[in-house]
């Protein structure tokens, strides 16, 4: 079976240089290569749960520029249904302007026609929310359209998945309205001091990089293990990861599976360049598996 995955989230174009340097403050360098990619993490997760086998809904915005079309074009292509994407006349569609170095990556996003999905864009488009197993969501839209969206996903008794990046503070509905919330290590320690309450950690999944992911399971904390990969770039590897876990859980995968297949995938992303370009489909992801148990 399918899962029907719908995700409320950003479409940014990624603007990437690569460099040997790092400018310092009021520095010039000479890079080495630019590229624009598609980007976003709403639009990354999509891209991946969709390769990961999900029927994908995304609700989201893009400006009446190049970049914005490109950006639904690429969903298109990508299986997703864009029926959810609107395109707003005098907002700029949202960039990321990534800086690639062996050592560090440094990312700055101008959120443009994502801070238009609002609580109204999104109830223009409610209805893929309570079609659909698992709603997926991220922090480049405004924090009252992950409060509206967690409100109505739980109409529809829909769990919702929240991976708080970039990171901030939660608001209480949202920390006791969602399922799963999925902090890299750095977002954990945040949302711990933020959140102390158990009932929190409770529904946290760390993704820890190459050392895999851990979970808690009553009371206790269980780790799935991760993979060393040969590293080309680590964009969007959270987002693989988040893709591919919301397409397990929806076709009701064990949690422990479906952080296994989501780990597995989020190793294969991290060979190839760009945020979307690595991420492997559910067959890619199910060999690997058989091959690195
Ligand atoms: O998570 C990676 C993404 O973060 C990039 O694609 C960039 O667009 C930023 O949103
Ligand atoms: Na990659």
């Amino acid at each position: 079976a399918e899962s029907n995955v719908c995700i409320v989230g950003s479409m940014n174009m990624d603007l990437v240089v690569t460099t040997e340097t790092m400018p310092q403050q009021g520095e010039t360098v000479m890079g080495k290569d630019f590229s624009k990619n598609p980007g976003g993490k709403g639009a990354n997760q999509a891209v991946a749960a969709s390769r990961m086998g999900a029927n994908v809904h995304f609700i989201g915005a893009v400006g009446d520029d190049t970049f914005g079309q490109t950006l639904l074009d690429n969903l298109t292509n990508e299986g997703i249904q864009t029926g959810g994407v609107e395109i707003i006349p005098e907002a700029a569609t949202g960039t990321a302007t990534i800086i690639l170095s062996n050592q560090d990556n440094r990312i700055i996003v101008a959120p443009g026609a994502n801070n238009g999905v609002t609580p109204e864009l999104v109830e223009r488009h409610r209805r893929l929310i309570a079609g659909s197993d698992v709603v997926l969501l991220q922090l480049e839209v405004p924090m009252e359209t992950v409060v509206f969206s967690v409100e109505e996903a739980a109409k529809s008794g829909v769990p919702v998945i929240l991976n708080p990046a970039p990171y901030q503070r939660l608001p209480d509905s949202v920390l006791q309205g969602v399922r799963w919330l999925t902090p890299n290590e750095l977002e954990a320690t945040e949302l711990a001091n933020d959140a102390p309450d158990e009932t929190v950690r409770e529904k946290w999944i760390v993704t820890r990089g190459a050392h895999g992911a851990t979970f808690m399971e009553n009371g206790q904390e269980k780790p799935v293990d991760g993979y060393t990969m040969k590293v080309n770039d680590t964009t969007g590897a959270g987002d693989t990861f988040n893709g591919a876990l919301a397409s397990a859980l929806g076709v009701d995968a064990s949690i422990d599976r479906a952080i296994q297949m989501a780990n597995a995938a989020a190793a294969l992303s991290v060979t190839k360049t760009g945020a979307q370009h690595g991420m492997p489909t559910k067959r890619q992801t199910e060999i690997f598996l058989q091959e690195n148990h």
